[in-house]
């Protein structure tokens, strides 16, 4: 299957700090992947970069078949790239329900 979102050798990080070094991975359309990493190790920045939110200093970053490099986040995000924060639910079934509900709010294939 093809690529939907195609991350090739990014480096960024804030201010004099590099955070991501050289990373790459490809998400292949209808797939569901996972990103794990101990606390500190850049999750979270690459998700930013991936939103035009911390922009990668380096590399490419496709979806889609689109160059997403100094595009602003307002139309990455029209371009089908939701992100669903981390706080905690109250309940496993409430956690459910706000997953399910992401889910049908993410404008197009791409939801993280
Ligand atoms: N705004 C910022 N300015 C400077 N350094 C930052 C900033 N945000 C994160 N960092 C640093 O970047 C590194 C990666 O942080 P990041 O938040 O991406 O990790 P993470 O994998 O998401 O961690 P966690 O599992 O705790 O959510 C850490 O060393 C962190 O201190
Ligand atoms: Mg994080």
């Amino acid at each position: 299957m093809a690529d939907l979102l195609r991350i090739e050798n990014i480096y960024a990080g804030y201010d004099r700090a590099d955070v991501l070094l050289d990373v790459s991975l490809a998400v292949e359309a209808g797939s569901i992947t996972c990103m794990l990493g101990s606390n500190g190790s850049g999750k979270t920045t690459l998700i930013r970069a991936i939103l035009g939110l911390t922009p990668p200093r380096s590399g490419r970053i496709v979806f889609d078949g689109a160059d997403l490099a100094g595009r602003p986040t307002h139309e990455i995000v029209r371009r089908g790239i939701a992100a669903q924060g981390s706080s905690p639910a109250r309940s496993p079934a409430a956690s459910r329900r706000c997953s399910r509900s992401a889910a049908a709010s993410c404008p197009s294939r791409g939801c993280f």
